[in-house]
């Protein structure tokens, strides 16, 4: 598809690129490899692991109804500057972090503390290995957004524990777009309804991306 969109922009034929994104990487002579990186990027990262927060999100409020009950109150009240949304949001993708690591080939050695890092290998930071580790936080299994919240329940988590976008110079240039729209989803659809599950706990697959394995059983009731 991408392929086809990048030669439409060759002949310049109507429906190629020069009105979008790539257009103007195109015209500015980007080459195609990295064109279609994007453009995969844009994809996977835009439509297919924001769509996979939101349900991963919305699960574990039906499955907890005590913090969906705080959320709904929070929203309701809207005192809090969604300081609890926030915390439901980022407890989720420590739990279910839609990628699955962030991935590095160094240039030259490294060392960091008793490791080193050699050149031309590649690492994978695997964020469910680190964010589930009970050596950095307690109870990792457990569904706790008030570990995030800033009063006498936070606790005391080293801020590199969940690092769902990545970090530094390369990390997700989509971060901000995606938390506004899986904050936007949650809490229009709290807002509006009690939300519920019935069927077995939710599967994963984990690819490049982790996503819901089978049908996701909702319930929606009206508020
Ligand atoms: C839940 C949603 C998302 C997650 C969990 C996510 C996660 C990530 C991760 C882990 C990286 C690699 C960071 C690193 O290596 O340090 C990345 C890179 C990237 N993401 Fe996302 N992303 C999401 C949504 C988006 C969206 C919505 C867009 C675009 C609108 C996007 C565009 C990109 C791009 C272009 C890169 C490559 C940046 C670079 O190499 O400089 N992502 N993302």
């Amino acid at each position: 598809m991408i392929k086809e969109a990048i030669e439409r922009e060759k002949r310049g034929e109507k429906g190629g690129l020069s009105t979008t994104l790539l257009g103007n990487l195109f015209s500015k002579g980007c080459d195609e490899r990295t064109m279609t990186v994007m453009a995969t990027d844009l994809i996977f990262g835009g439509v297919e692991q924001t769509a996979h927060a939101a349900a991963f999100t919305l699960y574990l409020l039906a499955n907890n109804q005590h913090q969906q009950n705080i959320l709904f109150q929070e929203l309701s009240n809207d005192k809090d500057g969604q300081n609890y949304l926030r915390a439901v949001v980022k407890e989720t993708m420590r739990l279910y972090p839609p990628a699955i690591g962030n991935i590095r080939k160094l240039g030259v050695p490294l060392t960091l503390g008793e490791y080193t890092i050699e050149p031309n290998t590649t690492y994978v930071l695997a964020h469910q290995t680190m964010s589930q580790n009970r050596q950095y936080v307690d109870n990792p299994h457990l569904f706790k957004p008030e570990r995030w919240v800033r009063n006498n329940e936070k606790e005391d988590i080293h801020s590199f524990l969940t690092l769902p976008f990545g970090w530094g110079p390369r990390m997700c240039v989509g971060r901000r777009f995606t938390e506004m729209e899986v904050f936007s989803i949650v809490s229009t659809m709290v807002s509006r309804f009690k939300i519920g599950w019935s069927g077995p706990p939710i599967g994963i697959k984990s690819e490049i991306v982790i996503f819901p394995e089978g049908p996701l059983r909702f319930s929606f009731n009206p508020r």
